[in-house]
């Protein structure tokens, strides 16, 4: 069983904290489309979680919910145990909430490095007057940033691509650049909506690699959308189901896999 103050250890040894975001009664509707109902769960910190169902389940809804994108119709959002009020994105962002696309959204015609450097807007304190006022303040919060972006590019290890415009790169290098993008936000929480969509085998692997050294070396929180089902149960701490804007399902891989509701409504059946 969780305990609700002092987290857990998972399978792989690594200590879980207390409940970092909890979704309470969540219910998102859209004119007469009802694509979230009555949705609770919790994301701890340093847990890797994963929301899975099949399309249209309400996944991204519910990333959109907790990046601020949507405000939910019925419901309370809680983080780092404090309620949340309804918040611009930009301002959920400045909290510490990282995320990436379903569709990648980058700017095409921009470097690697610029596109990377964007994930920095929300930390920057100097506006225009500043810098006209303060040009050293200025110019170091820019190096500063920089240092960031350059440390998370190595980390991603696409150094030998930071000046080329995304435009030319493949698909699968175009997501590790978003994913590139969110951590040079330095957040407590990274959203990943199908960070493995569209990839062959190797990059799966890859960036596999990629969100679990996150996780291990910075001790970012994330909650992920994943439709590879071997992905999902390899790395994911905790797996929250959804079908049809209902949960029905949430738990370890194991439990969620031996659970006949997700069986029915996802497991067994194809998907891509
Ligand atoms: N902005 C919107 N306006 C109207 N309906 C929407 C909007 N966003 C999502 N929906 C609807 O809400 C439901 C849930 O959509 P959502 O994109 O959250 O599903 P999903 O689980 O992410 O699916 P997929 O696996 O295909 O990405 C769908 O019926 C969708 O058409
Ligand atoms: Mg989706």
């Amino acid at each position: 069983m969780l305990d609700q103050t002092e987290g857990y250890i998972t399978a792989d040894g690594r200590q879980i904290g207390g409940t970092l975001m909890e979704m309470k009664n969540i219910t998102l509707k859209f004119g007469g489309l009802v694509a979230i109902q009555d949705i609770s769960f919790d994301i701890r910190e340093g847990e890797i979680r994963a929301i899975i169902g099949p399309n249209g389940a309400g996944k991204s809804s519910m990333l959109n919910i907790i990046s601020g994108f949507y405000t939910p119709t019925i419901g309370e959002v809680w983080y780092k145990g404090a309620k949340r009020p309804p918040m611009k994105p930009y301002e959920v962002a400045r909290m510490g909430v990282a995320r990436t696309f379903q569709n990648i959204a980058l700017f095409e015609g921009m470097t690697v490095l610029d596109n990377v450097m964007t994930g920095r807007l929300t930390h920057m304190k100097a506006g225009i007057g500043a810098q006209a006022l303060w040009w050293g303040k200025a110019q170091r919060e820019e190096i500063e940033n920089r240092e960031i972006c350059e440390k998370v590019i190595d980390f991603l290890e696409i150094q030998n691509i930071r000046k080329t415009p995304v435009g030319r790169l493949p698909y699968g290098l175009k997501k590790r650049v978003e994913l590139a993008r969110a951590l040079a936000a330095e957040p407590s929480i990274l959203l990943l909506d199908e960070p493995m969509a569209g990839m062959n085998v190797e990059e799966k692997e890859d960036m596999s690699r990629f969100i679990l050294d996150v996780n291990d070396e910075f001790g970012t929180t994330i909650a992920l959308i994943e439709h590879d089902m071997g992905v999902v149960m390899d790395i994911s701490d905790r797996v929250v189901v959804m079908d049809y804007g209902k949960k029905i399902g949430d738990g370890t891989p194991d439990e969620v896999r031996n659970n006949q509701d997700v069986i029915d409504a996802y497991l067994g059946v194809a998907h891509d």
